[in-house]
C-alpha cells in the first residue's frame, strides 16, 4: 500500500513549499533521491559518452548504458538495446513518424490512424508525415464520454493502414484502452503499433510484451525523473533494420570518403538513433526514479491513484451542477486524472482561484484541442491529476476552495 504522508517527505516542494501539486500529468515532482543521484554523478562522474579512453568518461558511459538496462527491466522489454533515448515523449514519436518516412514504410497512398482524443504529441507528428509523404490520416472518433469508439477500429483499418499510433491513457479523461487488443487488430492487417505511453508508463504496470505493441514513447519527467529525457522503445531486429534519419555524432561506427561520396556505417540499436551528446545526467535521474518506482510497486502506484480518482469524482460531484466533470466516471476506466468545467467559466480563473490556495492544476485545453471541441468544452479545462504523493487531504483542499469559488459566485 502506498503511504503518500510518508512518500511526501520525499518531495521537497510538498515537505518545504507547502504545495497541493494536482499537476503531474503535466509533469511530475522529483524526489530528493532523484535530485540527490544527478548531483552526485556531476560533481563525481561526469563526462561526455562513448568519447573518451579516461576513467571517468569510461564510468560516465557505465552509468548511462545501465541506465538503459534499468528502463528496459521496467517495460519488459528483451534488451536494453531497444531502449532509445530522447528528450520526451514528443520527440519520440516524431523520431519514430521521421524514421518509418526514410526508411519508406509510410508513403503515398498509405494510411495513418490516430483517435480524436490524442495530444498534439501523438497527432502533430502523424499529421505533418502524411502531409509529407502523401499518407493519409484517419481518426477514431470519440463518443460523448471522450473515449475512442473502438468499436469502429476494425471498419477503420484496411490493407493501407501502416500505422495505429494511440495514447494508452488520455491526458484529459485519464481514460485507459485496451492495448492488446487494439494492437492484435491493427497487426491482422498488417500495421505498426505505436503506444503513446505518456500518460500510463508512470502511473501503470507496463509490459510492452504483453502488451504486443511495436513501439512506446514516454517520458521521464512525468515519472519523478528530469525534465529533458524521453524513451521510444522498438523491438531489436526492427530496429537493427532501419535507417536513422538524424545522423550525427555518436550514431556511427565508420565515415569513409568513397568515390566522392560519404560512405556511413551506422552503429547498433539504441546508439544510432541518438545523435549527438545525449541526455546524460537525465539517464542517471531517469534511473533513480525507475528505482523509486520499483520500490513501491507500480501495482501499488496505480491502487492509490484510482481511489483518490474515486474519491475526487465523489467528491466534486458534492457540489452539484456547477461542476460538470468530463470522460467517464468510472474509476475502474480511468488512471489519476480528473478533467472539469464549472458552467462558462475560463478555466484559467478557476486555476488561479485555486493557486491562492496553494493549489496547482492545469487549465486550458492541454495540448489536446480537437478533443474538448469533441467534449463541448472548447475553452478548455482544469484538471487535476495524481501521484503518489497525493492524499485525500489534498482532494478535500480542492473541494473545499471550489466550494467558496461557487459560494462566491452565487452570492
Ligand atoms: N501532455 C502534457 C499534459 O497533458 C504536457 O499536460
Amino acid at each position: 500500500m502506498v503511504d503518500c504522508s510518508i512518500l511526501r517527505g520525499d518531495f521537497p516542494e510538498i515537505s518545504e513549499r507547502g504545495l497541493v501539486f494536482l499537476d503531474s500529468a503535466a509533469s511530475s515532482l522529483k524526489p530528493r533521491s532523484v535530485i540527490g543521484s544527478m548531483r552526485v554523478f556531476m560533481e563525481s562522474s561526469y563526462a561526455n559518452v562513448h568519447r573518451g579512453a579516461y576513467r571517468v568518461s569510461l564510468e560516465a558511459s557505465k552509468a548511462y548504458e545501465e541506465a538503459h538496462e534499468v528502463v528496459a527491466k521496467f517495460i519488459g522489454a528483451r534488451s536494453w538495446e531497444e531502449v532509445v533515448f530522447t528528450r520526451n515523449t514528443t520527440e519520440s514519436i516524431q523520431l519514430l513518424a521521421l524514421t518509418l518516412y526514410y526508411n519508406k514504410l509510410i508513403g503515398r497512398g498509405d494510411e495513418i490512424v490516430v483517435t480524436e482524443a490524442e495530444h498534439h504529441s501523438n497527432m502533430l507528428p502523424w499529421a505533418r508525415i502524411a502531409r509529407i509523404a502523401g499518407a493519409r490520416v484517419r481518426m477514431v472518433p470519440v463518443n460523448s464520454e471522450g473515449v475512442p469508439r473502438w468499436d469502429m477500429l476494425e471498419e477503420i483499418l484496411s490493407e493501407k493502414t501502416r500505422v495505429v499510433a494511440f495514447g494508452h491513457a488520455s491526458n484529459v479523461t485519464g481514460y485507459l484502452s485496451d492495448a492488446r487488443s487494439i494492437a492484435r487488430k491493427a497487426h491482422k492487417v498488417g500495421a505498426l503499433v505505436v503506444l503513446d505511453g505518456a500518460q500510463s508508463v508512470p502511473h501503470v504496470k507496463v509490459d510492452v510484451r504483453e502488451l504486443e505493441v511495436d513501439f512506446i514513447a514516454f517520458s521521464g519527467h512525468k515519472m519523478l525523473g528530469p525534465s529533458g529525457i524521453g524513451v521510444l522503445w522498438g523491438k531489436l531486429d526492427f530496429l537493427e533494420n532501419l535507417e536513422p534519419p538524424l545522423g550525427g555524432g555518436g550514431t556511427v561506427k565508420r565515415v569513409k570518403l568513397e568515390g566522392g561520396d560519404i560512405k556511413i556505417d551506422w552503429e547498433d540499436p539504441p546508439w544510432k538513433f541518438e545523435s549527438g551528446t545525449p541526455p546524460i545526467v537525465e539517464a542517471v535521474g531517469l534511473a533513480k526514479a525507475v528505482e523509486y518506482l520499483e520500490s513501491i510497486g507500480m501495482r501499488e502506484v496505480e491502487e492509490h491513484e484510482r481511489s483518490l480518482t474515486e474519491y475526487t469524482i465523489k467528491s466534486l460531484e458534492e457540489l452539484g451542477e456547477r461542476v460538470r466533470i468530463l470522460g467517464p466516471k468510472d474509476p475502474s476506466r480511468k488512471l489519476g486524472i480528473v478533467s472539469f468545467t464549472m458552467g462558462t467559466l475560463d478555466p484559467s480563473l478557476i486555476g488561479a482561484w485555486l493557486d491562492s490556495y496553494n493549489i496547482a492544476v492545469r487549465t486550458g485545453l492541454h495540448c489536446a484541442h480537437i478533443l474538448h471541441d469533441k467534449l463541448g468544452a472548447s475553452q478548455g479545462s482544469v484538471r487535476a491529476s495524481f501521484y503518489i504523493y497525493n492524499c485525500r487531504d489534498d482532494v478535500d483542499k480542492l473541494r473545499n476552495s471550489l466550494e467558496e469559488l461557487v459560494k462566491t459566485l452565487e452570492k
